[in-house]
């Protein structure tokens, strides 16, 4: 060979080698910096992750995400066990974790039927259950003032079919329980962003309906700026049309979208149980439960497919989302184990069992990774 055209060969390869560290040292290597233009990317906290109990969970949380929300503890059956007794230490030491780490902090949540206190179940007069919401809000919303960025202010309030749920709350107070959860918090911490919280409410009855209430609510002059869809999925029956109209609608009210509560099961649910009412339980077998080692790579890949087809809709309306937080870490902690049958293996969530990135994860990333603009 020539010396010269050796010499031009070694530019040419230093050249593609200086380029590949440029464009590697570019790549965002967390989901919190891959989207930071886009949206914030969340996760739910267990206590164990809150009292910081397994490093490598902790490091992994501190590294991807910049949001969080506790998954039980603020529950009013935890933090508000009797009428004159209130349990804040995991609240707490929840929000403290999130000052701590500059994170976005959800409150999770007000109002909900489900994981009520044993009292509560007993109240029989509308005059006590109001007295209960008032003493609860004002106590949990205005105990964390100014620290909390959002509330789930109300949960699952509606029915799949567009009905308001026949729960306690609407049974003693009619559907203005949900105007007066929303005045007591805005009260209560006015610097707060409110939101109203349900699954499945990207589907068409369900979505009418909810858009119905929330243009009553601010009709009233009620403070309410972003509706929360959960987001508990399936690979089997993901539909990204009803996703990305139920964005469209919602962001038309002037609210704020959040998905808070993502997760994709891979799991064959029983009678093709889509939400995540939360009552409903059934037997295991091993046709229910057919990964109880490890997920096969054919469903690794679809379990990737139906993440990257999810977040491409995500970063088409990035304008109009707020925030995207999976509902777990890792797959070794999800509801999704337990529900809607006990002792299952579910893998639903971007990180694996020993909080490895999974297949899921790069898909994700990889969108903007080759499309910085996306
Ligand atoms: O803490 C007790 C433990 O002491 C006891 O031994 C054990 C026995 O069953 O139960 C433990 O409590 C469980 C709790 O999770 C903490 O792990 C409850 O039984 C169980 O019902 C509870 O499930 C939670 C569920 O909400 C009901 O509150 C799930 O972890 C949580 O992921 C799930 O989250 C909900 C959202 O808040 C609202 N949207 C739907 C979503 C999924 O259902």
């Amino acid at each position: 060979m020539k010396p010269s055209n050796f010499k031009y060969q070694l530019l040419f390869i230093c050249s593609i080698g200086l380029f590949s560290a440029t464009f590697a040292q570019n790549q965002p290597t967390s989901l919190k910096e891959a989207f930071k233009n886009d949206f914030l990317v969340g996760t739910a906290l267990g206590a164990e992750h809150i009292l910081e109990k397994d490093a490598k969970a902790n490091q992994l949380i501190k590294k991807e995400f910049n949001a969080i929300t506790p998954e039980n503890h603020m529950k009013s059956m935890n933090i508000h066990p009797e009428w004159n007794k209130y349990d804040f230490y995991l609240g707490d030491k929840f929000v403290e974790y999130g000052q701590k780490n500059n994170m976005y902090v959800v409150g999770h949540t007000l109002v909900w039927h489900s994981q009520l206190p044993r009292f509560v179940g007993k109240i029989k007069s509308a005059d006590s259950l109001k007295l209960f919401m008032t003493d609860h809000i004002n106590t949990v919303a205005g105990r964390y003032a100014g620290k909390i960025n959002s509330w789930d202010v109300v949960n699952e309030a509606i029915e799949d079919d567009g009905t308001f749920r026949k729960s306690i709350f609407y049974n003693l107070l009619g559907e203005d329980f949900i105007k007066m959860a929303f005045d007591l918090a805005a009260k209560a911490d006015p610097k707060a962003e409110l939101y109203y919280n349900d699954y499945n409410n990207e589907q068409p009855a369900k979505r009418k309906a909810t858009i119905e209430m929330i243009k009553k609510l601010k009709a009233s002059g009620t403070k309410i700026d972003g509706v929360g869809i959960q987001g508990h999925w399936s690979i089997n029956s993901l539909n990204t049309k009803n996703i990305e109209d139920a964005i469209i609608e919602y962001a038309a009210l002037g609210l704020k979208v959040a998905f808070t509560e993502l997760d994709l099961t891979v799991l064959p649910n029983p009678w093709d149980l889509k939400g995540a009412d939360v009552n409903q339980n059934f037997e295991n077998s091993p046709k229910m439960n057919p990964y109880p080692k490890e997920l096969p790579d054919s469903v690794q890949t679809t379990l990737a497919q139906k993440y990257e087809e999810l977040f491409k809709v995500f970063l088409k309306h990035q304008d109009k989302i707020d925030r995207i937080t999976f509902w777990g870490v890792a797959d070794n902690h999800s509801w999704l184990n337990g529900w809607p049958v006990r002792g299952r293996t579910n893998y639903p969530l971007l990180f694996d069992r020993n909080f490895e990135p999974k297949k899921a994860y790069n898909s994700v990333m990889n969108l903007k990774k080759n499309n910085p603009n996306l």
